[in-house]
C-alpha cells in the first residue's frame, strides 16, 4: 500500500481497495482519539480551500476538519474576489498558493481542473468537486457512512433517486460500489440517466445494477436510498429544468412501504425532494453522513500531510 503523505486525491478510481480501508480505519482513529488529542494532529499546517464553485458542507468541512485537527485555513469561496477576475490562469494560482499553504482543496465548475491543478502543484490537491465530473471527499464520506450505519458494502441494495446526469455525487459513488459488491438500482428522471462513461465504467467492472423507472414500489427492497437533487445550474435551460422538477418526493408516507431499517441519504443541499417530516425518523440518515463526511475529511488532510501512517 503506497503511503498517502503527498499524494494528490483527485478520483477515488486512483486509490486501492485497501487504501480506501486505510482512510477508515484513520478516520475511526482520529475519531477515537478525542477532541483533545486530535488538536494536535496537524499543528502549524495550513490548508488552503480555493472554492471557485459555491459550497457550503463541502468547504466547511474541510476548514471545520482542519480546524479539528489543529491547523489554520486560507482561502476564497468566489472566484469574483481573486486575481482569477483579473485574468490569473489556474496553473499561477495553484503555484501561488502552494506557497502559502501545505495543503490544497478545491472546487471549480470545469471537469478536469483538479487533476490540471495537481500537475501544477508541489503540495497535496484534494478535488472538491469539479464540474459534473467527480466528488472524490463526498463519496469517502459516503462509504464511511454505509459502513457505519449497515456495517457492510457487499450485497447492500442501494437505490439512487435523482438527477443522475448532472450529479457528481452518484458517479463517484457508483464506481466505488462497484468494487465493493453492492447491488445498484438507478432512477432518473426522463433524460437525466447515468451518463455513458459511468454506464460503461460500471458496466467493464461487472457491476451489478439496473436502470428503472421510479415508482412507489420502487422503495420496497432498498436498504439504502441515495436521493439528489436536480442540478439545477448545470441544465441547458430554466424550462427544462421546471418540467422534471417535483417529479420524484420522498415523504412519510412513501416510506410505509419500506423496509424498517432503510437509510436514507442526500449529500445535501436538499430542494424538496426529500420531504422535512421524513427528518425526524431514525432512517433519515443525511446530516449523520454530513458529519461522517467531516471525520472522513480530517482523515483525508492528515493522511495526505503524512501526519497520520
Ligand atoms: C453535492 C455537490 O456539490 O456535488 N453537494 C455536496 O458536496 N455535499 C451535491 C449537490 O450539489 O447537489
Amino acid at each position: 500500500m503506497g503511503s498517502f503523505s503527498g499524494r494528490h486525491i483527485i478520483d477515488t478510481a486512483d486509490l486501492a481497495t485497501e487504501e480506501i480501508l486505510h482512510l477508515v480505519e484513520i478516520a475511526n482513529q482520529l475519531q477515537d482519539m478525542g477532541r483533545d488529542k486530535a488538536r494536535h494532529v496537524a499543528a502549524g499546517k495550513v490548508l488552503a480551500t480555493l472554492f471557485w464553485e459555491p459550497s457550503t458542507r463541502t468547504r466547511l468541512s474541510f476548514e471545520s476538519a482542519m480546524f479539528r485537527l489543529g491547523g489554520h485555513v486560507l482561502g476564497f469561496s468566489e472566484a469574483a474576489s481573486t486575481s482569477v477576475a483579473k485574468g490569473e490562469t489556474l496553473a499561477d494560482t495553484i503555484q501561488t498558493v502552494a506557497l502559502y499553504s501545505d495543503i490544497i482543496a478545491m472546487r471549480h465548475p470545469l471537469e478536469g481542473s483538479a487533476f490540471a491543478a495537481s500537475t501544477y502543484s508541489r503540495i497535496p490537491v484534494i478535488n472538491g468537486g469539479d464540474g459534473a465530473h467527480l466528488h472524490p471527499t463526498q463519496t469517502l464520506g459516503d462509504t464511511y457512512t454505509l459502513l457505519k450505519e449497515k456495517g457492510r458494502l457487499e450485497g447492500l441494495r442501494i437505490g439512487f433517486l435523482g438527477d443522475l446526469l448532472f450529479g457528481r455525487t452518484v458517479h463517484t459513488f457508483a464506481r466505488l460500489l462497484a468494487r465493493f459488491g453492492a447491488e445498484m438500482q438507478f432512477f432518473a428522471p426522463e433524460g437525466l440517466n447515468i451518463p455513458e462513461y459511468v454506464r460503461d465504467s460500471l458496466e467493464s467492472a461487472g457491476a451489478n445494477f439496473k436502470e428503472r423507472e421510479w415508482r412507489l414500489e420502487s422503495i420496497e427492497d432498498l436498504d439504502v436510498l441515495y436521493v439528489t437533487r436536480l442540478q439545477k445550474e448545470r441544465f441547458f435551460s430554466e424550462e427544462e429544468y421546471l418540467r422534471r422538477k417535483n417529479s420524484y418526493i420522498i415523504n412519510k408516507e412513501a416510506l410505509s412501504k419500506a423496509k424498517p431499517d432503510i437509510l436514507i441519504l442526500h449529500p445535501l443541499p436538499r430542494n424538496e425532494e426529500i420531504s422535512v417530516d421524513v427528518d425526524p425518523l431514525p432512517n433519515a440518515g443525511y446530516f449523520r453522513q454530513a458529519e461522517y463526511g467531516l471525520q472522513m475529511r480530517m482523515a483525508l488532510i492528515a493522511a495526505c500531510l503524512g501526519v497520520v501512517a
